[in-house]
């Protein structure tokens, strides 16, 4: 803890103590209002209406039966609707038309939209979009996804697709312990609390979008782009977000908004439902992975491969990297990475709760402790002795890797010594029992961002970036980051966040917003407090220090930055149900500076939860003949709740990060890395099976039967 002085106050730093969010408050009382409810004069409501085939042409909207319906004020589609830039360039870099909506009349997918009914409530607009009728020609479609798919490629994505050294094939032959293993992981939804929500309106010339988003100034770019205006003639605010995990970009709702309310001038609201959100608003692909490892008699790595392959849709070429984990988790004398996609009839996939890292961590991860069953040595042990000096693949240094000390810490916890390696040994009743364990890393980086801090009259400070709070204490951080720059107390800051005209920011994504917010806020109060050491007297309007990092983050030395985690489970596995709970689940992680313990750990139990719940219950199953979902609602699709949540441990080991100024790491997604694959290898060690296909649901865990039960 650092102690600094302004005026005669001495001010601890409040960096690292725990702090209730500072819209708790507001929160709980309902006071804070959420993008669906914040309420309009002379509001219409618009309804998305979906395509029911998986591929093929609109060959009619019949509109004029509903243009009768009470209240119905237009129905846009793609022969009436405003022009949009298809082929504009998003965040990844490549032109991305999933939110190009009505632009032609080609349909990739089940879900598609094509149709907005709007009318002046959404019951009337609901209704017409359920009577409206669409015709298609109808095509073959494709929406599945096998390991040997013939259209499969090797895809860049945000990462070189295939990396690669060594004579793999020799090495595998000269190894004394070979492990080569195909793991699946099932399409999974991020089921976020609140469903995407906007309402727009021209007003003075600019439209503006009232969102629920993950970055107001990437909206608001992004936007601007589509409708081909200036970026200053665009406002996006998004004030509270029920959380994100990686959806809340550009969807159909704000698009499909704005462009009824260019046609009606008057504002529009679009709410998705809990179902369209299962096509419209991004998904995880499903993974096929293969992980070969060959090693020495005591667990040395010869040999490491990691291949992966995920779906995309026709629309948009996006890539779930996971191999790229193995590239900076473990070395070997031959190493092998490769990221493959094939694309098929189905919605975008998109970043999803550690993109690449979670399901690439649960192959490799759960492959590692295969390799430790085979050589006989503890699965801890075998990670530390592949410890690499440098990135594997890279060769750059690492900017601090606290993974043994994880290791350490957690084992000494969790009671890791005590444990019996064979499997198949511990009964509780009908409940078999086993404890299983996993590494996690988790990339930290940092987005270039501005931000404005303002000396006010009062003796206050008000930070303003376009930062976004999606559940995370956002908020919350920057006011303890903001007044320990200032060297003031927490209760003389304001933090206002979500809105574009702060300047641009990074998004509160890739585990990255806290760090690159708090970079640029930290840049701006410790000048302003500078100017105010030399005795300014402060003008009624106040004095406003604007940052920018873009140079400072262009300066930074090449590294490899990750947070790392080791990761502990202990699961009971019904031998007459196939029933998998978790019993304990106990986290340590080195994840940089911890800016306020109390939502931190918030958010690496949030992850572990995300673990479990990837580990045993999520999975959206499409239909081949249809090429839509069973079930696509929270009672089709089971994502953890309390009941299959027990005690779950996070904690972290002292880490730093020396080139960030407030040493941070990210905390955003590191809990998830390693969760399923320490369940899974628990799970073997409960049974002697082991499941390579998540989740491990109760038929498996019965087909495969126990090692126990057939004893
Ligand atoms: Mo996260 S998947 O980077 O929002």
């Amino acid at each position: 803890m650092t102690t600094a002085t302004t005026g005669r106050t001495t001010v601890k730093g409040a960096v690292g103590t725990a702090h209730t969010r500072v819209e708790g408050r507001d929160k709980v009382t309902g006071a804070a209002r959420y993008a669906g409810e914040i309420p309009f004069a002379d509001l219409a409501h618009g309804w998305l209406v979906l395509s029911t085939v998986a591929r093929g042409r609109i060959r009619s909207v019949e509109t004029g039966p509903v243009l009768d319906m009470p209240g119905v004020l237009t129905v846009l589609h793609h022969g009436n609707a405003p022009r949009l830039t298809t082929d504009y360039v998003g965040m990844l870099g490549i032109p991305d038309p999933t939110a190009a909506l009505f632009q032609h009349d080609r349909v990739p997918h089940v879900g598609w939209p094509v149709a907005l009914v709007v009318a002046e409530t959404p019951e009337q607009a609901r209704e017409a979009a359920e009577a409206l009728v669409v015709t298609y020609e109808r095509e073959p479609h494709d929406t599945a996804l096998v390991a040997a798919h013939p259209d499969a490629y090797a895809a860049d994505g945000h990462m070189p697709a295939v990396t690669e050294k060594g004579d793999l094939e020799a090495e595998l032959a000269a190894s004394a312990h070979v492990v080569d293993a195909e793991y699946t992981t099932p399409e999974e939804h991020h089921s976020m609390m609140e469903p995407h929500a906007a309402t727009a309106r021209w007003d003075g010339g600019r439209l503006e979008i009232v969102d629920s988003n993950q970055g107001a100034s990437w909206v608001q770019s992004e936007l601007a782009k589509l409708f081909s205006l200036d970026e200053s003639a665009v406002r996006v605010r998004s004030e509270h977000v029920g959380g994100g995990f990686g959806s809340k970009g550009v969807r159909a709702h704000q698009v499909s908004a704005a462009m009824a309310a260019t046609t009606l001038q008057r504002p529009v609201r679009v709410v998705l439902t809990r179902r369209q959100m299962f096509s419209l608003t991004g998904y995880r692909s499903p993974t096929v992975q293969r992980v070969r490892l060959g090693a020495d008699p005591d667990g040395r790595l010869r040999a490491l491969e990691h291949r992966s392959l995920n779906q995309t849709s026709t629309v948009y070429e996006f890539v779930e990297p996971s191999a790229g984990v193995a590239r900076v988790m473990y070395d070997a004398d031959a190493h092998r990475t490769a990221n493959h996609v094939v694309r098929l009839d189905v919605p975008s996939p998109t970043w999803m709760r550690a993109p690449g890292e979670a399901p690439g961590s649960f192959a490799l991860e759960a492959a590692l402790d295969e390799l430790a069953e085979r050589c006989g040595v503890d699965p801890i042990d075998l990670r530390l002795r592949n410890e690499p000096e440098t990135g594997p693949v890279s060769g750059l240094p690492f900017a601090g890797r606290n993974l043994a000390a994880c290791f350490r810490e957690g084992a000494r916890r969790f009671g890791w010594a005590d444990r019996d390696p064979r499997p198949g040994l511990r009964r509780d009743g009908r409940w078999l029992l086993g404890t299983g364990t996993a590494a996690a890393s988790f990339f930290a980086g940092a987005g270039p961002s501005t931000a404005l801090v303002t000396a006010e009259a009062d003796g206050g400070f008000t930070v303003r970036i376009a930062a976004a709070d999606i559940g995370t204490g956002a908020r919350t951080a920057l006011t303890l980051v903001a007044a320990d720059a200032l060297e003031v107390t927490p209760e003389r800051v304001r933090v206002r966040i979500g809105d574009s005209d702060f300047g641009p920011a990074m998004i509160a994504g890739g585990s990255m917003g806290t760090r690159s917010w708090a970079w640029a806020v930290t840049a701006a109060a410790r000048e302003l407090r500078e100017r105010l050491a030399l005795g300014t007297d402060i003008p009624p309007e106040g004095i406003t220090v604007r940052s920018d990092t873009t140079e400072a983050l262009g300066a930074l030395a090449q590294k490899e930055r990750h947070s790392y985690g080791a990761q502990f489970a202990e699961v009971a596995v019904d031998t007459a149900t196939g029933e998998v709970r978790v019993r304990r689940m106990l986290g340590i992680f080195a994840a940089g500076t911890i800016v306020n313990p109390l939502t931190a750990r918030n958010q690496l139990v949030g992850g572990m939860t995300w673990g479990i719940s990837m580990a045993l219950h999520e999975e959206a199953v499409r239909d081949r003949n249809t090429g839509g979902h069973y079930g696509p609602d929270l009672a089709g699709y089971h994502v953890a709740t309390h009941a299959d949540v027990p005690l779950v441990e996070a904690d972290w080991v002292e880490d730093h990060d020396p080139d960030d100024p407030v040493g941070i790491k990210g905390v955003g997604e590191i809990g998830i890395v390693g969760a399923a694959a320490a369940i899974a290898n628990a799970v073997w060690h409960a049974t002697g099976v082991r499941h390579r296909s998540l989740p491990i649901r109760p038929d498996r865990v019965l087909s495969a039967g126990t090692g126990a039960s057939r004893a």
